[in-house]
């Protein structure tokens, strides 16, 4: 005869026929578990019963329950048999079928209140790849030949200290190709020491913020700008104050109500409008950095890529222990997956970031970091840079030609200076950029609203273009499909 459990554990055998036989046998415990139909402290049945009265070998119910145990979903008594635990492990809520709630419908996870605002203003794009997404290089022009043989090199025979957490601010031979890499190509000052290796200037930004901000002191930013440095402020409860940008970058209040503990800047090519920000404007935000005892934080995410002119210095280099941290990032010189960027850190700082940082990411890839830093010093890097400044200089006047052509010399931004990854194509103040942009999205051709990157209201109306990652070949068609979205947005 049949047990009760016997004959429930049967029937769910049944209702999953097509898994193997100790899987099957697995999710019928489990579920049995789960909804209570073998209650806490229950015991199962012996191994070689439960065999006998489902017809199944021993050892596919032993193996079911070894892993029930290692699970914790049973426990078992030395010499009494194998009992139902008493709680059920946290990780089966995320395994079962979606929870119900009272009234029928999917459970809706419960969010903190910063949670919440971050999704509400959630703007990284799903679609990373085609014409014309802002801000990405071409990743297929990338020396991976190059790179993966001095990785491979690296990993052939690691030191011990490669393969565990970094807790120096990241791979030595990194920082030291950096500083000489910063100081002749962006005049920035700094010894090894003063270098934080991150994953990206996302994550140099949390820690910066995280470790200056208390709740409701002032960070300014520029307006429009970065979305994704707002967000992190608005995560840390930071009160942020956006101030318009002109052709001369930021314009900061001549009289300031309150002064900031942080001031988050692009000046060499200010994001996204383009301007550069002036020597009279760098001084000015300095000394209100030194008034308030805060910090400006140089945003210089894609300063290598300058196509007439001279490079522009940092901010950082302009005076000797500037209150300035420099944030730089590989996601525009090199791909944006290699998760890679650095601070250089004012002095000050240097001890209390590099231990919060080890206290609250744990830094790793080290064998990476150890492969850029022989990338850099043989010269691949400035090499794969100067070839980019010359591929994007084409893409770039190819765009631009084309925005000339269909819709006129005033279309194209006026702070626009010739740099970077992306421009801005201005439209009338009475266009709606954000359909303009999603109904292109919709089409495969990926730009961006620019009244998105506005906090305040009467935002300038325009579209963010990215021509890096753009073949030439292409860009004529997917701009047809964009003239023909300006025209008329919604299908
Ligand atoms: C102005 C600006 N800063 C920072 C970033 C992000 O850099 P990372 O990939 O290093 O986090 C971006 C990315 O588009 C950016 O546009």
């Amino acid at each position: 005869m049949r047990s009760l459990s016997g004959d429930l554990l049967l029937q769910r055998l049944g209702e999953q026929p097509d898994d193997k036989l100790h899987k099957r046998l697995y999710n019928a415990i489990r579920t049995s578990i789960l909804d209570g139909s073998l209650p806490p402290s229950s015991r199962l049945l012996a191994s070689r019963d439960l065999a006998h009265e489902l017809g199944l070998s021993r050892n596919t119910v032993l193996t079911v329950y070894e892993q029930l145990l290692a699970e914790g979903y049973v426990f078992s008594r030395q010499g009494s048999g194998t009992f139902v635990a008493e709680t059920v492990p946290d990780s089966c809520l995320s395994t079962t079928s979606q929870p119900i709630s009272g009234n029928g419908e999917p459970r809706r996870a419960e969010l903190s209140q910063r949670g919440t605002t971050l999704l509400q203003h959630a703007s990284a794009s799903p679609k990373q790849w085609g014409a014309f997404i802002p801000g990405v290089p071409d990743v297929n022009a990338f020396p991976h030949h190059i790179f993966s043989k001095l990785q491979a090199r690296i990993s052939r025979r690691p030191t011990s200290q490669r393969l565990t957490y970094s807790n120096q601010g990241g791979s030595p031979e990194l920082r030291h190709a950096l500083v000489d890499y910063l100081r002749v190509s962006r005049s920035v000052r700094c010894s090894p020491e003063q270098i934080l290796i991150t994953e990206g200037i996302h994550q140099a930004i949390d820690l910066v913020t995280r470790m200056l901000c208390n709740p409701g002191d002032d960070a300014w930013i520029e307006e429009p700008g970065y979305w994704g440095i707002r967000n992190i402020l608005r995560m840390n409860d930071v009160n942020i104050c956006p101030w318009a940008v002109d052709e001369a970058g930021m314009v900061p209040p001549e009289q300031p109500a309150a002064l900031p503990r942080l001031i988050f800047v692009t000046p060499s090519h200010q994001y996204p409008l383009g301007s550069v920000m002036s020597l009279a404007r760098r001084q000015r935000l300095l000394a209100l950095a030194r008034a308030a005892g805060g910090w400006i934080v140089e945003d210089d995410y894609d300063s290598e890529f300058r196509f007439s002119g001279q490079p522009i210095p940092a901010l950082q280099g302009l005076e000797a222990d500037a209150p300035v941290i420099y944030i730089g990032t590989f996601s525009k010189t090199l791909y944006p997956a290699l998760r890679l960027g650095y601070v250089v850190l004012p002095k000050p700082l240097v001890d209390e970031l590099k231990t919060a940082h080890a206290e609250l990411y744990r830094g790793g890839h080290l064998i990476i970091q150890a492969a850029l830093a022989q990338f850099i010093q043989e010269g691949h890097y400035t090499a794969h840079i100067r070839r980019m400044r010359l591929l994007y200089a084409k893409r770039r006047g190819f765009l631009t030609a084309l925005i000339e052509q269909h819709l006129g010399k005033q279309a194209l931004s006026e702070f626009n200076s010739n740099a970077g990854l992306h421009l801005v194509l201005n439209l009338p103040d009475d266009a709606d950029d954000v359909a303009i942009a999603a109904a292109a999205n919709e089409r495969g051709v990926l730009v961006r609203a620019l009244s998105r990157y506005y906090m305040l209201p009467n935002a300038r109306r325009g579209l963010l273009m990215g021509f890096a990652c753009v073949p030439e070949e292409q860009m004529a068609a997917a701009f047809n499909v964009l003239l023909e979205c300006i025209v008329a947005p919604s299908p």
